[in-house]
């Protein structure tokens, strides 16, 4: 891979005809540490939020020893990437043939579930297994995120009792696990959580050795700014001190954005300006998804050089794709003289940004290239925004 000192040096230098995807390891590797520092138990790295393989080996090295895989392909890309880590398959829902693989293939012994055919699924698929750490998945609340996982998955609070006392029966050690909704904007989001899940120890009178916050730790986003995760850990401790197994049980975390925001950001060209409107040759179906279909607002930085002395305006964004619908509401502030052949910076697509590229309409051909500057946010120094004026909330 490429490497260049800074984005403003690269877009300048190289007039990058395709988008360009920037990575940069320190600052993955600054939230990793901060994991495995800070937070009260286990950090176990979400998959999906970035597969790149380069991004899993670095976690590996910066101390996170465990990886929640939620599909066979990602099993198999962990065994190969980092074959010493730890495999956690945090699906709810998984096809038979891929717990029997994950299990007896890749040495997979925790797995989750929320419905008792989940269970029988995973008893037979491991051939009566007796070394599972099962983890019953709770329905919790998603009222303080911005993206909910509250309808999908959980038990149905009408059979948990049932499904933990059968669960505890057949696992070597029993879990309980829940998902606040991703972006959580309040450590209230897991003390709420944690409620429930005093309330399914007693009811079920189970004795559980593992309890597992799951994700949905936040990063900064413009009009998106969190308290600072140490407050989540605080209040994680805290609900998971006061409950009665807390002195024989584990605590664990499954992160996904939070450790791999940052590691990405985008490098766009602007190919045409009408108004307030800029085409840009990234979009919906290439690191913006979120941005086109949640309205999701990203940090924007023009890289030009002299730089632009005019005020910021409002401008939304166009994909490149012959699709209406590859449209990026914003608003993305961006200095009011922008024009066509301009190059942006569009940070914080480590998680959920460049994972979900497609190659849609003959698009989405990038290059990546690594870059030594911080990104354009961060919660993990003191100095959170390299950009200020970029992540103003209208
Ligand atoms: C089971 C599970 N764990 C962890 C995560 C990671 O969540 P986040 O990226 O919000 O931290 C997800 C995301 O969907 C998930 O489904």
């Amino acid at each position: 891979m490429h490497k260049h000192p800074t984005a403003l040096g690269l877009a300048t230098t190289l007039l990058p005809v395709q988008p360009v995807t920037l990575t940069r390891p320190h600052a993955a590797r600054r939230a990793a540490r901060f994991f495995v520092e800070k937070f009260p138990g286990r950090s176990i790295y979400a998959v999906k939020a970035n597969p790149s393989p380069d991004l899993l080996a670095l976690l590996w090295e910066s101390g996170i020893t465990h990886f929640d895989v939620a599909s066979i392909a990602e099993v198999r890309l962990v065994a190969t990437t980092v074959p010493d880590a730890t495999m956690c398959f945090m699906h709810p829902v998984k096809a038979e043939e891929a717990i029997h693989e994950a299990y007896h293939t890749h040495g997979v012994r925790t797995f989750s579930l929320d419905t008792m055919e989940e269970l029988e699924k995973i008893v037979r698929a491991t051939s009566g297994a007796t070394d599972l750490t099962l983890c019953v998945r709770i329905r919790v609340s998603s009222e303080h995120s911005k993206l909910s996982l509250a309808s999908k998955f959980g038990a149905d609070p009408s059979e948990l009792r049932q499904l933990l006392i059968a669960t505890r029966q057949v696992s070597d050690a029993l879990g309980i696990c829940f998902h606040v909704g991703s972006q959580a904007m309040s450590p209230a989001a897991y003390s709420g959580a944690m409620e429930r899940v005093r309330a399914a120890i007693v009811d079920a009178g189970v004795t559980v050795d593992v309890v597992d916050v799951g994700g949905g730790f936040p990063s900064s986003y413009p009009g998106m700014e969190p308290p600072p995760l140490e407050v989540f850990f605080e209040v994680i401790h805290k609900c998971f001190e006061d409950l009665p197994v807390s002195y024989s049980s584990e605590l664990w975390c499954e992160p996904g954005r939070a450790l791999c925001a940052e590691y990405s950001s985008l490098i766009v060209r602007v190919e045409k300006r009408r108004g307030e409107e800029l085409y840009i040759n990234d979009g919906a179906y290439g690191a913006l998804f979120d941005a086109a279909h949640i309205g999701w607002r990203f940090p924007v930085e023009l890289l030009r050089e002299p730089d632009s002395n005019a005020r910021d305006m409002a401008f939304s964004f166009y994909g490149p794709t012959c699709d209406d619908m590859d449209h990026m509401a914003g608003p993305f502030m961006l200095p009011a003289d922008m024009k066509a052949g301009d190059y942006i910076e569009i940070g914080m697509l480590g998680a959920y940004g460049c994972a979900m590229r497609t190659g849609f309409n003959g698009f989405g051909s990038v290059d990546t290239i690594e870059v030594t500057d911080e990104p354009m946010v961060s919660l993990y120094t003191e100095d959170q925004h390299r950009v200020p004026s970029n992540v103003v909330t209208l």
